[in-house]
């Protein structure tokens, strides 16, 4: 577990009125906590950043009807398997935006045009606002105030290659494979929530993802326009890499607690049924996406195939 920072202990100003204690209780937001708002104010910096940020969240946000959680309804074993599995996201959110940051660089130093570095600067932006969110849901479900942990993304970094192979095999890690598996498996997710909240707040992750998977399969046909073989052979190397990197994270422990029909339907599926889900994309979506731009996937299909489901 991460340690539990409040807008006081962690040396964070928060605005006047916004550093009460959280109880135990786990009812609606307190009345004098504006509803549509993703933005929680104790994780601001107090400084006057604060204002042009909000204006910023507040145009990309869509509504979330935060009153309406049925957190309320769920066992404490439920809301704790619920809030560990959110602080974990707020985690890899918050971890996101330098991995673009990473990502854009890799991009101008390869002379990416002007609408994909936008795209890639935009990914930035909504993973702050993803880190927030889930910050948000963290605090629903655990009644705790904790901040996602510092940390900076690097990815494979290869000085003799041509910037363009390295922009293009980063790009493939990022956006082709992460961001659209991200898709897929948030598709999945959301059709089983109930909850209100669960729901809306993966809707609006999920429509910025299928962005950030967009760039990333845009950009690599620009860039085998630009060099046909070249490209096609960093790719290849990278797609196996990038989809062990996908598959780690999914093979990973998870968050004790039993993923009952009540958790369920607040946007959590089995491990089982994430490698069922990553399986089909792998299958159906990413190798034939790549194939379809000329770029071999070796053993992808099998590797990911019914043994790798079956032992989950
Ligand atoms: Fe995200
Ligand atoms: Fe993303």
């Amino acid at each position: 577990m991460q340690p539990t920072a409040t807008a006081a202990s962690s040396g964070t100003a928060a605005p006047a009125g916004t550093d009460r204690p959280i109880t135990e209780g786990f009812g609606p937001p307190p009345p004098d906590e504006p509803v549509l708002e993703a933005v929680s104010p104790w994780w601001l910096s107090g400084t006057p950043l604060e204002a042009e940020h909000q204006r910023l969240m507040r145009r990309m946000q869509k509504p979330i009807p935060w009153a309406q959680s049925t957190a309320h309804l769920l066992t404490p074993p439920e809301r704790a398997r619920l809030a560990e599995t959110w602080r974990r996201r707020s985690a890899a959110e918050y971890l996101a935006v330098s991995t673009f940051s990473v990502l854009c660089i890799d991009l101008v130093a390869a002379g990416a045009p002007a609408d994909v570095l936008s795209h890639c600067v935009r990914a930035q932006l909504d993973e702050i606002r993803h880190a927030e969110l889930a910050v948000r849901m963290v605090e629903i479900y655990g009644g705790k105030r904790i901040e996602p942990v510092a940390g900076m993304s690097s990815l494979p970094d290869d000085p003799k290659q041509p910037k363009l192979h390295q922009a293009v095999a980063n790009t493939i890690l990022v956006s082709c494979v992460s961001e659209t598996y991200a898709t897929t498996v948030l598709t999945a997710t959301r059709d089983l929530t109930t909850d209100p909240v669960a729901h809306a707040v993966l809707t609006s992750i999920y429509s910025d993802e299928v962005m950030h998977a967009r760039l990333g399969w845009s950009y690599l046909r620009w860039a085998i326009e630009r060099d046909p073989d070249g490209v096609r052979e960093a790719a290849a190397k990278m797609v196996p890499r990038a989809l062990r990197g996908n598959a780690n994270v999914i093979e990973r422990e998870r968050p004790i607690g039993e993923v009952t029909e009540a958790v369920r339907a607040h946007g959590l599926m089995t491990p089982a049924e994430e490698r069922q889900i990553f399986s089909e994309c792998v299958r159906e979506v990413l190798v034939k996406g790549f194939e379809a731009l000329g770029i071999d996937c070796g053993t992808a299909v099998e590797d990911y195939g019914d043994a790798w489901v079956a032992a989950a």
